[in-house]
């Protein structure tokens, strides 16, 4: 092959989005193209001559697979392999491992999460849309006769001879009242939010003050913002209600000495649904509670949800829906002592 030939052949390599590795027959690196090293976290000088599976332990699984593609001398491609990688961070790959004339092996890795969480976040919508809708049908449905209500109780209060008797009219009219909020906040002035420009840190810092005048005393609240993310188009009070579902869990979940971060960063060419947007804003409620067993992480979204006796299970798809209305969406993964409630918000105008 030609000097300039070859180095067009390294120059694709080099450019390629798969990450693709030589392997020497002791499985020590020979080659990583720059795919690979942001895949696996390591650097090609630090890699070179270096066994994989020194670099990246979870790649010794492979070992029977690269066996397998020698021994029968064809490509093998092993499916949705989990590699843990630095940081506690683990991706999927499919692993493609092709023998090569010298004995080395060609390995190809390519990453599956993204194309899981596309079609999960497609689901997700979906399955919110479904829900935005019964929470809507329901709170018209509750709205109309709260105001029969309410005017009946101010009739009776009028009539009530015993002015100690008031005291039980008056309940019903504020309790009415909190319900008549509550409802208008579900489904906004004409059933969509109106946008404005909205601090994000300044909708976090009413969350927090909110959740301190209920929190025990043990519990620590830290704040981790990135000051530079500007105004995003949002309705603040919706905005509010959501974070202050998903902290409360947070407070419920950690107990008396526990500690919850409210997170900001920003995220560039995220998709949302089946909209990529070049940057989107990203708010991490993070708390150090026992977490959510995998089983019920599916489910939490659901309405009437719940693991708690006094719980009511409309807290986080309520969350969902108002993120929902901002083109937004939330996420949770979560493992003991560590979970993490993500609500990505569309930095650019949005029509919901
Ligand atoms: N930060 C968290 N840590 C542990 N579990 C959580 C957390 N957030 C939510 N959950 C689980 O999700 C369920 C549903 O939450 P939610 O919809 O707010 O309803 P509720 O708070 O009324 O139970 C909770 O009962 C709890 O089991
Ligand atoms: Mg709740």
């Amino acid at each position: 092959m030609s000097v300039t030939i070859q180095a067009q052949y390294h120059e694709m390599l080099e450019h390629l989005a798969t990450a693709v590795l030589r392997l020497a027959p002791d499985t020590s690196v020979g080659y990583m193209n720059p795919a690979a090293e942001s895949l696996l976290q390591v650097s090609a000088r630090q890699a070179l001559g270096t066994p994989l599976q020194r670099l990246v332990p979870s790649l010794a699984a492979l070992d029977y697979a690269v066996r397998l593609a020698r021994e029968r001398d064809a490509s093998y491609t092993e499916r949705e392999h989990r590699l843990e990688l630095a940081g506690s961070q683990s991706v999927t790959v499919d692993c493609t491992l092709t023998p090569l004339a010298n004995g080395d092996m060609l390995m190809e890795l390519e990453q599956l999460d993204r194309h899981l969480r596309i079609s999960r976040e497609n689901h997700l919508i979906a399955q919110n849309h479904a829900i935005q809708e019964l929470i809507s049908g329901l709170a018209h449905e509750i709205k109309n006769p709260l105001g029969g209500l309410r005017g009946a109780a101010q009739l009776l209060q009028a009539e009530l001879p015993n002015p100690d008797q008031r005291e039980y009219t008056g309940i019903i009219i504020g309790e009415a009242d909190r319900l008549r909020a509550l409802v208008n906040s579900m489904l906004g002035p004409d059933g969509r939010p109106t946008m404005e420009p909205t601090n994000i840190h300044r909708v976090l810092e009413r969350v927090r003050q909110l959740i301190e005048v209920e929190a025990p005393t043990g519990l620590a609240i830290r704040r981790d913002y990135d000051p530079s993310i500007p105004s995003i188009p949002a309705a603040s009070d919706q905005l509010i209600q959501a974070l202050l579902n998903l902290t409360r869990n947070a407070m419920e979940a950690v107990g008396e000495a526990g500690c919850i971060t409210l997170q900001t960063r920003t995220q560039r060419r995220f998709t949302i649904g089946n909209t990529q947007h070049s940057l989107v804003a990203c708010i991490n409620v993070i708390d150090n509670g026992p977490g959510i067993p995998p089983e019920s992480l599916d489910r939490i979204f659901y309405p009437m949800i719940t693991s708690r006796a006094e719980g009511t299970g409309i807290g986080l798809p309520i969350a969902q829906m108002l993120v929902n209305q901002h083109g937004g969406l939330i996420e949770c993964s979560s493992e003991p002592g560590h979970t993490v409630f993500t609500v990505w918000l569309p930095m650019e105008a949005t029509d919901g």
